[in-house]
């Protein structure tokens, strides 16, 4: 259900990154929806193409560009060919992630170097990227996750790279703030029907005790992530920057994902 006014971002520009699966294309998707012409931009040209495809279909505007968030030219790219195309930039969305459970032991410095590459600097790329283009009034987005604040087994390549994402998003905020260009996070909890928790809680019981650990004892949706994203690039959040905003059932209340019992599942998952 929309509980936003339909036209809100009508004339506006949205670049969304990673926005060709899961929780980003939801929310390219609803700004869509909302008026606004999309960008998507993810590694795969099928991916791209598909989610162009899925967003036209619903009398939307989109164009996407095939890139790897790990490498700036490609994205300055992608980011100059949606200012070229759609003719601005107003809304930007770092949401690209890689993520796998593994052991820290278990894990190659080279593993723990492309979650980090992909995460954090892949959302440093994205955002500066983007600054050069930014209307005054643009709002920055980033997609973190409950493994910023919370230590996961299996998680520590994530939980630094997502870690570094929330005081990015503070610093960028501080030193942006002046020229009116908002930056904010969102803290997703755990989402129903998403390849991030397909990856990590693979298992019934695996479902089961994430479910317990959330105050509201449920998977969220990724239209619950869309809304939070809608509020954040509205006016109605003009005065919110630097902000990490959890929108995750009140996972957080429980300080994080790590039970002995949990570890055990993911352990026997492997
Ligand atoms: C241990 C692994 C591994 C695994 C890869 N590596 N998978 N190590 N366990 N399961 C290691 C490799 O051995 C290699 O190190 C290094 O990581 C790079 O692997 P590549 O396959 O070359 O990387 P690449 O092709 O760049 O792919 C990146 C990826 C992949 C992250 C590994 O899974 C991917 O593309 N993921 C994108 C989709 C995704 O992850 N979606 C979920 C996002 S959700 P060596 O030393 O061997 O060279 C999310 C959820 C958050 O973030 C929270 C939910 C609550
Ligand atoms: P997803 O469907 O796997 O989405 C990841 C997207 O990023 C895909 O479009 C993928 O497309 C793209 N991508 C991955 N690596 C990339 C790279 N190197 N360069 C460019 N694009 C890349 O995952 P999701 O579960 O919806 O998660 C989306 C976001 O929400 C992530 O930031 C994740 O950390 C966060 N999050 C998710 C959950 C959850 O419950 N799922 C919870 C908390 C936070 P390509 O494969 O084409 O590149």
């Amino acid at each position: 259900m929309n509980v936003f006014r339909t036209d809100l971002f009508k004339d506006k520009v949205a670049f969304v990154s990673g926005g060709t699966s899961g929780i980003n294309l939801e929310i390219a998707k609803h700004y869509a929806r909302l008026g606004a012409k999309v960008a998507v931009m993810s590694r795969s040209q099928e991916k791209v193409d598909k989610a162009i495809a899925e967003i036209q279909a619903e009398g939307g505007v989109a164009v996407g560009y095939a890139a790897d968030v790990r490498d700036f030219d490609a994205v300055l790219n992608a980011v100059e060919a949606t200012v070229d195309s759609l003719g601005k930039l107003d809304i930007v969305i770092s949401g690209a992630a890689g993520n796998f459970m593994c052991p820290a032991e278990a894990l190659s410095p080279n593993g723990f170097k492309t979650v980090v590459d992909i995460d954090l600097n892949g959302t440093f790329n994205i955002l500066r990227a983007s600054y050069d283009y930014a209307n005054a009034g643009c709002s920055m987005i980033s997609i973190s996750a409950p493994q910023s604040t919370g230590a996961y087994w299996g998680q520590a390549h994530v939980s630094a790279a997502k870690a570094g994402i929330d005081m990015l998003t503070r610093s960028l905020a501080a030193e942006w703030g002046p020229k009116n260009i908002r930056v904010n996070a969102i803290v997703p909890g755990p989402i129903e029907g998403t390849e991030g928790m397909e990856r990590l809680s693979p298992t019934p019981e695996m479902v089961a005790m994430v479910k317990n650990s959330v105050a509201l004892r449920c998977y969220g949706s990724k239209q619950n992530i869309a809304d939070m994203a809608t509020f954040l690039a509205s006016e109605a959040a003009s005065y919110v920057t630097g902000a990490v905003m959890y929108c995750d059932g009140g996972q957080v209340l429980a300080g994080g994902g790590v039970t002995h019992a949990y570890a055990e599942q993911q352990a026997k998952a492997q």
